[in-house]
């Protein structure tokens, strides 16, 4: 019998969680405006909002903590994570940030200009934003089989390379100051970028001679994905894929609080001198002096560290192994999921799930809402709220999928709570026909309002 996939760790710490009424949740989720980033986290029993900063740190981590260096400059802490950098991906530069969108401003400030085209992956929100609120343009150029969830293909965060072709070919040279991939793809469903994908998107870079960047918030779960999935990487281990996949890229931008597994940190790596010069000024404007940026020296520490443990296969097989199980029940039910699962989350589709919702109406955040109220389950909605308006016209922009997210946090439920989330899900799903509301928004920002919106029923 082949032996199953289990935790490459045990559990030396707890933190209890509490449930609650259904009458108390519906009560909860209406004073929240309908808003489940409004809740309080006692509020919610089991929290798939994100997987952002919500990892269990090791004992490890932890004691590599104690050993921060807090001077101002030239901390150790700094070049302990300067080591892990270069050891692990690659890069002779980085700059410490707060957190990844701080890594996004910082680098951004130097590359991107009013009237600027950034081909990529589906963006990430914050670095949608960061890119429209400098009056520039991101151009989603992922390959159409990502957005049909009941299609099997290995890599559904893939570029689409006519699709970037073309784009190239009607932007004004010098208007396209970097290509972005996205790896793994959050916003199409956490799926992987296959190696080949990522190497003819760089050929064609090269050709142009465009710089290409990373957005790596979930490298590691990436290559994972490459070594299960692709032909000829099956042989080469976790880290010798990663150092691969980095060779493609000039910078990258990195959100720790995923594959790095800490609650809050993030960099930027770079080969250029040159432009390591000019990004760390806008590093020290906004985060703070170059050897520390927005981290404190014991979270340096920890971060190197969970640098070193996000790469481990045993460590990515049974993380992985959790969602795809978290997948597995779902489709077990009959529940429309993004297949195959990805790295971070499973992606259930709300236009299949509730087909009697008008798309004006927020389906996911219809159902987001449902999930929590029938379970205490917090996930994100993923669809047109995230969306946003338009910059130019302020109409809602539809995006070709609508999805509850339920992102799953590093090492931190079992997979009781994954059979609990499917159980409350599947409640739902029984009842779908039922569910005979959708929203309308009261209040709203101009730009990443899905965290702040206010909204009410509508029947
Ligand atoms: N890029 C990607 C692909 C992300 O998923 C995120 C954050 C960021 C950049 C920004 O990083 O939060 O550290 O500033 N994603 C979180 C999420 C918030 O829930 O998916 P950050």
């Amino acid at each position: 019998m082949k032996l199953p996939y289990a935790e490459s760790y045990k559990i030396k710490m707890v933190e209890p969680i509490k449930k609650s009424t259904l009458k108390e949740r519906a009560q909860w989720i209406k004073d929240a405006k309908y808003n489940l980033f409004n809740l309080k986290s006692e509020q919610v029993f089991v929290d798939l909002l994100t997987d952002s900063g919500t990892g269990a740190m090791s004992d490890r981590q932890w004691s590599a903590m104690m050993l921060g260096d807090e001077s101002y400059a030239g901390a150790s802490s700094y070049f302990k994570l300067k080591d892990a950098i270069k050891d692990l991906l690659g890069f002779d530069h980085f700059l410490p940030t707060h957190q990844g969108r701080a890594a996004e401003n910082v680098l951004f400030s130097v590359l991107v200009k009013e009237g600027d085209v950034i081909p990529g992956n589906a963006h990430f929100d914050t670095t949608k934003g960061h890119i429209e609120f400098r009056k520039a343009r991101a151009v989603d150029c992922t390959i159409d089989e990502a957005f049909d969830t009941t299609l099997d293909h290995p890599f559904k965060g893939n570029i689409d390379i006519k699709k970037l072709e073309k784009v190239i070919a009607e932007t004004p040279k010098g208007k396209i100051p970097f290509i972005l991939i996205t790896i793994t793809c959050n916003s199409a469903g956490g799926q992987p970028v296959s190696l080949a994908n990522i190497s003819e998107a760089s050929a064609i870079a090269k050709k142009h001679g465009i710089p290409m960047i990373f957005d790596s918030a979930r490298f590691a779960e990436n290559a994972y994905f490459i070594k299960i999935r692709e032909e000829g990487y099956h042989d080469k281990n976790v880290r010798e894929i990663v150092k691969e996949m980095f060779s493609h890229a000039d910078a990258m931008t990195m959100s720790s609080k995923k594959d790095a597994i800490v609650n809050m940190g993030g960099f930027i790596g770079l080969r250029s001198e040159d432009l390591f010069q000019k990004a760390s000024v806008y590093n020290i404007l906004f985060e703070g002096y170059v050897t520390y940026g927005g981290m404190s020296g014991r979270d340096m520490n920890a971060l190197a560290q969970g640098l070193y443990e996000g790469t481990e296969f045993s460590y990515l097989e049974s993380r992985i192994g959790q969602v795809a199980h978290l997948g597995q029940m779902l489709l077990e039910e009959g529940i429309p999921v993004q297949f195959p699962f990805g790295g971070h989350a499973i992606f259930v589709d709300a236009i299949r799930f509730l087909p009697q919702v008008p798309r004006e109406q927020y389906i996911a955040q219809t159902l987001a809402i449902e999930l929590y109220i029938e379970g205490g389950v917090r996930g994100v909605e993923i669809g047109t709220l995230l969306a946003d308006r338009d910059p130019v016209s302020r109409e809602n922009r539809y995006p070709e999928l609508e999805m509850l997210r339920l992102a799953i946090p590093r090492r931190t439920y079992t997979n009781n709570h994954m059979a609990y989330v499917a159980a409350s899900l599947k409640n739902v799903y029984d009842r779908r026909d039922e569910i005979s509301y959708g929203l309308r928004i009261v209040q709203e920002a101009p730009i990443m309002r899905h965290f702040t919106v206010e909204l009410e029923k509508v029947y």
